[in-house]
């Protein structure tokens, strides 16, 4: 069983929505410290102010930060100097929208800065390199299980924090790094990702039915997503999947993910 006791944190994508809620239950759990980043300065500053009052100087801090670019380096430095470690990354910013203008700046933001925030951290963790391990969570979704065909981007995007984080969280890079390596799929979860100004689809067509198809879908809250959360970093392996959805507890779907893959896979190895 893992826990956050003392444990130096780092959140993306913090300011507002899951984030924001993952940075508050990790120093309810009684982590020494969590830098919170994301582009939202007014927002993560408000955060920051809230829980300094409320955990004291020293336990948050927002670092205004677009996770696409080079200040994430800087971020992950500024925290080792302080603080002389990482424990504990998550991987949450993301967007969802699919149109012709910002598809390219979903791929950056929910794969290629994904990526880039993993190694940085598996780099800074590993055992075998001078670290003392740690765990890399990366949200991936629901989309990432099934074809989502109105959101074909996003829904390669968490495919592929799917199969990124499972293949980084596979031995031999487990046993011999010590660093977990989870994946979290979400459900539909209250924030502000569906709203009309965030969201979007490849073309009006498709935008016609995804808003159409939005009042459809079971939403829970953002409390029960973190929920589910904090019992995948306590009891989760290195390459484990979990399914966080509908207000359910979170669940492992590792065997799942595992047959699925034993079944796409026939034919390749023979
Ligand atoms: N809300 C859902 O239903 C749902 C379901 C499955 C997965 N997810 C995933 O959960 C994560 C969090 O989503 P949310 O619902 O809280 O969304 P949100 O829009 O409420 O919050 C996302 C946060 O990421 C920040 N952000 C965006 N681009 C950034 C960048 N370039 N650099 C740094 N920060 C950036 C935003 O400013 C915002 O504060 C996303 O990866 C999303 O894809 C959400």
């Amino acid at each position: 069983m893992h826990d956050l006791r003392d444990k130096v944190c780092f959140v993306t994508g913090a300011a507002a929505g899951i984030g924001a809620v993952i940075v508050r239950a990790f120093l309810d759990e009684g982590a020494k410290h969590v830098a919170a980043l994301d582009i939202d300065i007014s927002k993560g500053q408000e955060l920051q102010q809230e829980l300094t009052n409320k955990y004291g100087e020293g336990k948050v801090k927002f670092h205004k930060c677009d996770v696409t670019t080079n200040e994430i380096d800087t971020v992950y430095d500024d925290v080792v100097k302080e603080y002389e470690y990482v424990d504990v990354v998550v991987n949450c910013a993301g967007i969802m929208n699919d149109r012709p203008n910002v598809f390219v700046k979903e791929i950056e933001i929910n794969v290629t800065a994904l990526i880039r925030s993993s190694f940085k951290a598996f780099d800074l963790m590993r055992k075998d390199h001078g670290g003392r391990g740690g765990t890399i969570i990366n949200i991936s979704s629901i989309v990432g299980l099934f074809r989502a065909h109105l959101l074909p981007v996003y829904t390669a995007t968490k495919s592929a924090v799917l199969q990124f984080s499972n293949c980084l969280g596979m031995d031999p890079h487990a046993s011999r790094s010590g660093v977990r390596v989870l994946t979290l799929c979400f459900g539909c979860t209250d924030t502000s990702l569906f709203s009309q100004s965030k969201m979007g689809a490849f073309d009006k067509e498709t935008d016609e039915l995804l808003a159409g198809s939005l009042g459809k879908l079971p939403m829970q809250t953002i409390d029960s997503a973190v929920a589910g959360l904090l019992k995948a970093y306590k009891e989760g392996d290195s390459a484990s999947t979990w399914l966080i959805t509908s207000g359910r507890p979170a669940e492992d779907i590792t065997g799942n993910i595992s047959k699925a893959y034993g079944i796409m896979s026939q034919g390749v190895f023979s």
